[in-house]
């Protein structure tokens, strides 16, 4: 991996009073080039300035004894334009449309933002007294109950903090389940198609993964997943819609027959918000379904805490929950509770899946959104998910291949195959294309079922204007790719950074900075901290 491709360095004193041309600034009209931080840093200065001495001896802080690292320091203003910059590089949904298939790029309203910051929710530990913390308690008390009702399902387990970890969740409820009726089972059935998270998260409880393979509609083959069941058979982890964007309508079928069988039902329920409002999964005899709150319920990918992942039960499951869970006691107050106890009376908990209940962010937010939007509401949002999908698919069908496209509408996503490139042309070559574009690419190579897939998520936050502007860009795009237009093999070419080796930077990450010497020649010292 190349460091500082653009070629920075700090000015030397020859580059602004020498005779030599002035050396390149990397920078391209007002998009900054940025060095790092080591790059820009000097050992000797520093942003944070400490009374030494008060009558010629140290005092207060100044006065501890502090051992350097040797880090280089920066000002505050070098620090803070160093990440402003870096931000700049980057795509954001406060940008424009972010089409990422299958993780719901979508707007997150500011109403949220603010709630989700007021004092009593964002400022309390985990080890506050439960009677200091009780609107916060009721909030997740609250919310709870919102996705009980939107779900049908029993009950729902709070803690878990990413869609996986709630997979994980799942699965280790369903074994403390089998293993309480005495029938400790081997194998969980994962469909091709199915999120990589899914049979990780089957793999990490300890169970045997096998495939169950899709249908040539991307649906599961129902009657290949009769076949494998069987006594050794845990469950089966079914995604609904499906990562081809595909509803399974067999859904209860294939629960009834997992239950005769004597297993149990995992749902992946990322991706709800193709059927909030529309579609409960409890009636589809689902014991187990984890929703992301950031796909659904428009919290933030990442940034300012852990996510969330709720687990929906089914009466079955219910027992074996983990802890630390709500419970209202008879007095009216809330309780958190944290160890089997009378309290608990009837549970059988697998234990716990993390130390605290830390997302109140997460949880302010999505209760926010739901509050905000209301039951009617939130059908709208599947439904205008599902209608911008369509509107994709729709609009593109006769430029790229949708192999699912004759079957009927999609849900929330659309899909589309490279099968039409002109030779040497793939996917990728659209990805960088649209960069050129300005935006972000889709989801690429993404589910393994479809050949060079392209997974298309608009969401229900974008207008028809913005839809179009994207359809437009990508059907130039898709229409050079076919007619083997070489220009695109150079793309993207207005990005801060050409094409990267992608895979060299993933599977041998260099991780190293570059001292610049102090005549600014290339001769500094190179620290490398890893890779190969
Ligand atoms: C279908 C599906 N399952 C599981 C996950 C994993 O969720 P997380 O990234 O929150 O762990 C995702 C992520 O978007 C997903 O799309």
């Amino acid at each position: 991996m190349t460091i500082n491709p653009s070629g920075w360095r700090p000015a030397t004193p020859s580059d602004v009073h020498g005779e030599a041309p002035p050396t390149t600034t990397g920078n391209r009209a007002l998009m900054l080039e940025e060095p790092l931080l080591f790059e820009i840093g000097s050992r000797d200065q520093t942003g944070v300035d400490f009374d030494r001495s008060v009558d010629g001896a140290d005092a207060g802080l100044g006065g501890l004894l502090r051992t350097s690292l040797d880090l280089p320091g920066l000002s505050e203003p070098q620090a803070v334009r160093h990440y402003t910059r870096l931000s700049r590089q980057n795509y954001a949904i406060d940008l424009g449309l972010f089409p990422l298939g299958s993780c719901t790029m979508k707007h997150n309203p500011r109403l949220n933002e603010k709630v989700a910051r007021m004092a009593g929710f964002a400022d309390i530990h985990p080890l506050q007294p439960q009677e200091t913390v009780q609107g916060a308690l009721e909030l997740i008390d609250t919310l709870a109950h919102w996705l009980i009702t939107l779900t049908g399902m029993n009950a729902v387990a709070m803690s878990p903090k990413a869609g996986a970890h709630g997979e994980l969740c799942g699965i280790l409820a369903i074994r403390a389940a089998l293993e309480a009726r005495g029938d400790a089972r081997s194998v969980v059935l994962v469909p091709e198609s199915a999120h990589g998270t899914n049979p990780a998260s089957a793999a990490f409880a300890g169970y045997k993964v096998e495939g169950i393979p899709a249908t040539a509609a991307g649906r599961v083959d129902l009657g290949a997943l009769k076949a494998r069941l069987g006594p050794d058979v845990a469950a089966v982890m079914i995604t609904n819609p499906n990562t081809c964007g595909l509803f399974e309508p067999e859904m209860k079928a294939i629960s009834d027959a997992v239950h005769a069988a004597g297993g149990l039902v995992y749902c992946d329920g990322a991706n709800f918000n193709a059927i909030v409002g529309r579609v409960r999964p409890g009636d589809l005899g689902i014991d187990a379904m984890h929703i992301n709150l950031h796909k659904t319920f428009s919290t933030p990918h990442g940034g300012g805490g852990p996510g969330s992942g709720p687990v929906v039960l089914s009466e079955a499951l219910t027992p074996f929950a983990p802890l630390p869970y709500v419970v209202k006691s008879s007095e009216g107050g809330y309780q958190l509770v944290e160890e089997e106890t009378a309290l608990a009376e009837g549970s059988d908990s697998f234990g716990r899946m993390v130390a605290f209940h830390g997302q109140m962010g997460m949880f302010t937010r999505a209760l926010a959104y739901m509050l905000s939007h209301g039951a009617d509401g939130l059908r709208q949002v599947a439904e205008d998910a599902v209608l911008n999908a369509n509107y994709v698919l729709r609009s593109l069908e006769d430029v790229l291949d949708a192999p699912f496209a004759s079957s009927g509408p999609c849900m929330h996503e659309a899909i589309f195959s490279d099968r039409g490139f002109a030779d040497g042309f793939s996917t990728i070559d659209v990805a960088k294309g649209l960069i050129d574009e300005g935006f972000h690419p889709m989801t690429m190579y993404f589910p393994l079922v479809v050949h060079g897939a392209m997974l298309i998520e608009p969401t229900e936050t974008e207008s028809k204007a913005s839809l179009d502007q994207f359809i437009v860009a990508l059907r130039s795009i898709a229409g050079r790719a076919r007619a083997g237009d070489e220009a695109l093999k150079a793309a993207p070419i207005f990005a801060p950074r050409r094409r990267l080796d992608e895979t060299l930077a993933a599977r041998k990450p260099v991780l190293a900075w570059k001292t610049p010497a102090p005549d600014g020649a290339d001769n500094g010292e190179v620290v490398e901290v890893g890779g190969g």
